[in-house]
């Protein structure tokens, strides 16, 4: 039997096997799969325990103590009714004991090999404790770094995310999601919840129909395209209709236009917060209006199993509707291994601490963005020094440096800055460390004197600064996305010693550095880089590694410049460098027409402080020789763009190349620039190489409003280089059908 048959036949299996479960089991037996709660430990393991072997519950969310795990299973297969066993669910966001970079911090890798491999490792330290499912990758394209949840996003950039978030997918299922060592992925949070307006988390979301199609939802597509097996509901209304009981989305988007299987969770409670929103009228109506719209599971809300039975029983919700969503569970956890499988009876170990580490090390060195590097102040020459001040608050934060959403993350296993510096200058430099700040909210410059001595004591500096982990995440925005606390004054203080000021910036968001970004000899951006920031900092400080991270997100000047992203509009009046008139500048009594009127700010002009697709390195590389093999191609034509690379600095580095286009006309606007193709490689000193792009239609083409995909005739920009301002430049023309 050829693969496609086996397929078909167990995919058929499946469906077989979903209908005669559904014709044996009672409506509350049906509605109890939709039902996931939480745990309370084992104080309520008892009554637990009964609703699991009463058949009234079909998943258990933040449980990760195996013993109760193995009770629950047991009791889900050998004493209830049909045996099905529960989807026990778990926030493994970038990282379980080992915890990897945030997965902002990961999208500066533009890696997918290596964002895999952190999701691997992350799901096989899961998959132990009983864990098989997690509530990632969120793919919410972020361009509004007020908001705390861009440190859970890819960034700013549809494909970006798209290309990572089904890089993580894989990782955290692999082809195998029956593998006992693999938990189900979910897509989140379906969908715009990263146009949260203002930057507020929970806001309401206002996006037009072309900007859900061609940046909100093709990572969610990709995800589908990826094999996720689930999809989780996002907290905010869109365009008045919250996510949670928006038959458009969860219906006719994702099952009809996508003809995604798999199945759909609320967020906490989000359900329930239907009411809230003020959509529906009581719980009753919130659960018709979220099972009508294709919420499969709900999420600690019970209000699935406390109404759907009379509900159903009323007939205001089908018995079809129901098994419909009970299908989507029952299929999850068949290919899951959960229902026939042997999923259960295996236990996996956890990956070798050592291996974890390696790939926490690796991602947090890749994660890494250089900034700025006057004079070439970095690499430290290591043996050249022989004292070295570590200076400020997040020099020594195990737990800090971990970042949101590590709710298992061990801060033992951290490795901090000032650990990996001391270990690498044992023996042969001095190491005093002063915090200078208590902690980077704190405006108290009492240590301010002892961080100015040490740093005018000793051969070198380095700042460590930037945001606690508390300061961003979920629910935690900022309105001023500045260094908070005295930080910025304690970089001027550090400056005033004459030393060069090396800073790094563990974050987790960009910040707005506009202020003081010229008092930094050096910065690398660290993100919170996880458990081995550390000694990935402290390789890139000494020149043991070379920064290669790109930026996945815009930078702005100033807070205020927010929502500023480099696949903008070209607007009908585009700021002209020459026409953008400084505040300061204005001569008293200016005529009203003498400011140009283009589109800028008064106060801060319309540049980033650093482009999307933007990093440093320890050499440079040149590109040249952009070259398209046809300056006119019809729909069903491949063109062939190829550039060079060459490294025309002194040390073996990596470069991610980058190929951007724009859609000069189109009867709906398109961005100026769009991504559509990225290349990581390593170039010696001197190497060139010949990097090698295919466009096709798919890369011209962008939804319409009718959610068709298609390209019109026209002419297209292409742009290669090594961020979004590119400039080698040549051109496409798409001919008529
Ligand atoms: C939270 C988050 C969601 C998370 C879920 C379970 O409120 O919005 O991302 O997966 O609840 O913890």
């Amino acid at each position: 039997m050829d693969m496609a048959n086996e397929y078909n036949s167990s995919e058929m299996a499946i469906e077989e096997r979903i209908r005669n479960l559904l014709t044996e089991m009672t409506l509350e037996e049906k509605t109890g799969q939709l039902n996931q709660v939480q745990w309370n430990g084992w104080e309520a393991f008892d009554a637990l325990a009964d609703d699991v072997r009463a058949g009234r519950v079909g998943s258990v969310i933040n449980l990760v103590d195996r013993a109760a795990v193995d009770a629950l299973q047991t009791i889900a297969r050998q004493e209830s009714r049909h045996g099905i066993p529960l989807l026990i669910g778990r926030d493994v966001i970038h990282g379980f004991h080992t915890v990897m970079p945030l997965p902002l911090a990961q999208a500066s890798s533009w890696n997918p090999e290596l964002v895999r491999d952190c999701a691997r490792i992350s799901a096989q330290e899961a998959a132990v404790t009983g864990v098989n499912w997690t509530f990632a990758p969120m793919i919410d394209v972020s361009r509004d770094p007020r908001w705390g949840r861009v440190a859970e996003s890819f960034g700013e950039d549809p494909y970006l995310t798209s290309v990572l978030g089904a890089a993580m997918i894989d990782g955290y299922q692999t082809s195998d999601p029956a593998s006992p060592d693999t938990i189900l992925a979910c897509a989140k949070h379906f969908a715009g919840y990263g146009a949260s307006e203002g930057g507020r988390d929970y806001n309401s979301t206002n996006i037009p129909p072309n900007e859900m199609r061609n940046v909100h939802l093709p990572p969610f597509k990709a995800a589908v395209e990826a094999g996720v097996a689930t999809f989780m509901t996002s907290f905010g209304d869109i365009d008045g209709v919250p996510a949670s009981g928006n038959e458009w989305l969860l219906t006719d988007v994702l099952r009809e236009e996508w003809s995604f299987d798999g199945m759909v969770v609320s967020d906490w409670e989000s359900i329930t917060q239907l009411c809230t929103h003020g959509m529906c009228e009581d719980e009753v109506d919130a659960a018709l209006v979220a099972a009508q719209a294709g919420v499969d599971m709900d999420m600690v809300g019970g209000l699935y199993s406390a109404h759907l039975p009379h509900l159903c029983e009323s007939g205001e919700i089908s018995m079809d509707r129901i098994d419909q969503l009970v299908g989507n569970i029952l299929r999850t956890k068949i290919r899951a291994g959960l229902i026939d499988g042997d999923r259960l009876d295996q236990h996996t170990e956890e990956p070798a601490r050592l291996t974890a580490l390696a790939v926490a090390r690796q991602a947090a060195t890749e994660s890494c963005v250089l900034l700025r590097n006057e004079k070439d102040t970095l690499p430290l020459a290591s043996d050249q020094i022989s004292s070295l001040a570590v200076i400020g608050p997040m020099a020594n934060e195990p737990a800090e440096q971990m970042g949101t959403w590590v709710f298992d993350g061990k801060s033992e296993r951290s490795v901090t800055p000032l650990d990996a510096i001391t270990s690498v200058l044992e023996g042969q430099a001095e190491v005093d460390f002063e915090p200078g700040l208590e902690t980077t909210r704190s405006h108290d410059k009492t240590l301010f004197t002892r961080a100015v001595e040490a740093a005018a004591s000793c051969d070198v500096a380095v700042l460590f600064i930037g945001e606690e982990a508390i300061l961003s995440g979920e629910a935690h925005c900022r309105a001023d996305i500045t260094l908070p606390g005295a930080q910025a004054d304690l970089v001027r203080a550090i400056r005033q010693t004459g030393k060069p000021v090396i800073g790094v910036i563990m974050a987790g968001r960009p910040l707005a550095l506009g202020d003081v970004i010229e008092e930094f000899d050096a910065l690398v951006y660290a993100w919170h880089g996880g458990s081995m920031s550390g000694p990935a900092l402290a390789d890139l400080l000494f020149g043991r590694a070379v920064p290669s991270g790109k930026l996945p997100v815009t930078f702005p000047k100033v807070s205020g410049q927010v929502p500023i992203y480099y696949g903008h509009k070209n607007t009908g009046r585009p700021p002209e460098a020459d026409k953008v008139i400084h505040i300061d500048d204005i001569e008293k009594g200016a005529p009203q027409t003498s400011l140009g009127m283009t589109s800028f700010l008064l106060d801060a002009g319309y540049e980033p402080l650093f482009p999307f697709g933007f990093g440093l390195s320890y050499t440079q590389f040149a590109y040249s020789d952009l070259h398209i093999d046809r300056h006119e191609m019809t729909e069903k034509e491949m063109a062939i763009v190829t550039a060079t690379v060459i490294n025309t600095g002194t040390r073996t580095a990596s470069e991610i190349t980058q190929l951007y286009i724009r859609d000069r006309v189109a009867r709906i606007t398109r961005p100026v620039r769009e991504l559509k193709a990225f290349r990581r490689q390593e170039l010696a000193p001197g190497e060139s190489v010949q990097v090698e792009f295919q466009l096709s239609v798919n890369e011209l083409a962008y939804y319409h409003r009718d959610g068709s995909f298609q390209a019109e005739p026209g002419d297209f920009d292409i742009w290669v280089g090594g961020d979004s301002r590119a400039d080698l430049h040549t051109s496409l023309r798409l001919l008529k059908a």
